[in-house]
């Protein structure tokens, strides 16, 4: 009897512990999570684009922000989850492209803020910006 109750508090357990894995809870961040770091990371460069003096930390963050979208561009947007699954493949590429058009500017960014170019780094900032438009209003739900 002991053991029986024992047995079920263990599967329970397990059953808790894959189910918050799959979840992104714990052990490897989610895509939402992934997202709102590289938001953070971009507003801060945002926040300093008019301040020389901030541009070689925001190259690190340009560098962070390159190291996250390689995760991403691996990772599934819930909304595809939840499409029919002779559309998933198709929108799966859509969202990997403009994933990798997102990876392209932030190579960009860093390049225009080692440069110290103050208006390049607005045109490409901008550009992240319409692009996160377009990716949100396709797959984010
Ligand atoms: C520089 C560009 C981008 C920035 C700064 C950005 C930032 C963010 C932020 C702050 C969130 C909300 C996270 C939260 O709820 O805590 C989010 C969610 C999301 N973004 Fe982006 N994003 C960008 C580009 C894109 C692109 C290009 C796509 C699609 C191709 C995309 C797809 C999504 C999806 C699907 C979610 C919802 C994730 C979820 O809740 O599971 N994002 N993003």
């Amino acid at each position: 009897m002991k053991s029986n109750s024992s047995r079920s508090l263990f599967f329970a357990l397990v059953i808790f512990l894959v189910g918050s894995y799959s979840h992104g809870e714990m052990g490897l961040p989610s895509l939402k999570d992934n997202m709102s770091s590289m938001g953070t990371l971009v507003n801060g460069i945002a926040k300093g684009m008019n301040d020389v003096t901030t541009y070689s930390k925001s190259v690190a963050s340009a560098e962070d922000i390159r190291k996250l979208l390689e995760v991403i561009v691996t990772q599934v947007p819930d909304s595809i989850e939840a499409m029919n699954k002779s559309k998933q493949a198709s929108e799966l590429l859509i969202f990997q492209g403009l994933i990798t058009q997102v990876e392209g500017l932030d190579i960009q960014l860093a390049g225009a803020l080692e440069n110290g170019d103050k208006v390049m780094v607005t045109g490409v900032l901008n550009d992240m910006l319409a692009l996160k438009k377009k990716g949100h209003d396709r797959f984010k739900l």
